[in-house]
């Protein structure tokens, strides 16, 4: 029996490729993983009536690691997310998404080392949702009304954004504990809670309660979300942890991803407390589907995370350093980090030449 299992979900779009190069790199490096292989998305309504089947759940359950593609949200189907879903069911609770910079990307900034802890599992993504002129929307909005709460125009939709304190405790220790295990120095928690005083407000309550235990171990800062974006393109190297509830979070990792050369370069992990579902920040980038262009790096750098929480360390280090040769010599690189490196596409080799670049090195 292999040494470790791990539930392997290649997703659509972009996925299957991506997610190939991805397990021929880390196949290369000898590290013992059976690959239980587990479809979920679109393609798989027609034979299970849903697009994630219990089996792909439990498999991931299980096995208690995953690593996926991305898998596409088809607009106006009446699917919720599978990316959403799957969070949801193993309770996930942390989407964890560094950004740190490798040379040869031709990003704007050099010395990026920024780790983004967003929380998985409520805020505006719980998915409590009121449509503009259903009857349950009327009656909220007279709820509201007779309550003193606020007048809401009549032909409103509403999104409910629920922050608790079991959610925000949880999310800002793991950002702490993350802080003391990986030698990092400071933790700051993103909020807006001079607006939104009674979910922010609460969320940045418990943040501070939670930073006193941890004081003189780990400085803390908590800082409004509009200036942390500010900031993050003005003084990146002001950000070392930074925790956030689930929106913020969803778009500050797209930004820390733009100063580390863009979606392509940017590795992500869901974590719970029995279970992780390893994948990238990116999407099914659907318009470069089946042709071999889109860059794995960052479901390759997804998979070093992957097997860092293995305990698979040399194998890690081994990809983290063939990625980082094949960056630097800059040849065999995808059409996206060849045009930021030389305003062309021309010389761009496919997704699995790209692997084979970096198998190369080991
Ligand atoms: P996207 O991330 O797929 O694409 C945004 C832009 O980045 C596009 O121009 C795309 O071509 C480019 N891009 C993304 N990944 C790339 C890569 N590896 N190499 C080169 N270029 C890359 O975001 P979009 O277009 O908003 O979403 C497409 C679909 O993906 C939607 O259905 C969305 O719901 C889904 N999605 C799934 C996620 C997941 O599975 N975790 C995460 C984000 C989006």
């Amino acid at each position: 029996m292999a040494k470790h299992v791990v539930t392997l979900i290649p997703g659509d779009g972009i996925g299957p490729e991506i997610t190939t190069a991805m397990r021929r790199v880390v196949d290369a490096t000898g590290v013992d993983i059976e690959w239980e292989i587990a479809d979920a998305g679109e393609h798989v309504m027609a034979e299970y009536g849903t697009p994630l089947p219990e089996h792909v759940i439990e498999a991931c359950r299980r096995n208690k690691v995953a690593i996926k593609g991305p898998v596409t949200t088809p607009v106006g189907t009446g699917f919720r997310s599978v990316n959403v879903a799957l969070r949801k069911e193993l309770d996930l609770y942390v989407n964890l998404r560094p950004a740190f910079s490798i040379p040869g990307t031709g990003a704007r900034y050099e010395d990026i080392d920024i780790v983004i802890v967003r929380e998985n599992t409520e805020d505006l993504y719980a998915g409590i949702e009121f449509e503009e002129g259903a009857p349950e929307t009327a009656e909220l909005i007279k709820f509201c009304a007779e309550k003193g709460a606020g007048i809401i125009r009549p032909d409103s939709g509403i999104s409910l954004k629920p922050i608790s304190i079991t959610g925000s405790e949880r999310i800002v220790r793991y950002a702490f504990e993350y802080a003391l295990a990986n030698g990092r120095k400071k933790v700051t928690a993103v909020h807006k809670a001079n607006i939104l005083k009674y979910s922010d407000g609460l969320y940045l309550d418990v943040a501070r309660k939670v930073a006193a235990e941890y004081e003189g171990r780990v400085e803390f800062e908590d800082r409004i979300v509009d200036m942390t974006c500010m900031g993050l393109v003005l003084y990146p190297e002001q950000f070392d942890v930074v925790v956030l509830p689930n929106l913020y979070g969803d778009i500050v990792s797209d930004l820390a991803a733009g100063l580390i050369g863009g979606l392509g370069m940017a590795p992500g992990a869901n974590i719970g407390t029995d279970c992780a579902v390893f994948e990238p920040v990116h999407g099914s980038a659907p318009k470069y589907t089946g042709k071999d262009m889109a860059n794995p790096t960052a479901e390759i750098l997804t998979a070093v995370l992957m097997l860092k929480h293995l305990g698979e360390f040399e194998a890690a280090e081994k990809i983290l350093s063939g990625v980082k040769a094949v960056l630097a010599e800059g040849v065999n690189v995808t059409y996206d980090i060849k045009r930021t490196n030389t305003g062309s596409t021309d010389g761009a080799v496919g997704t699995q030449a790209y692997a084979d670049a970096i198998i190369a090195t080991f």
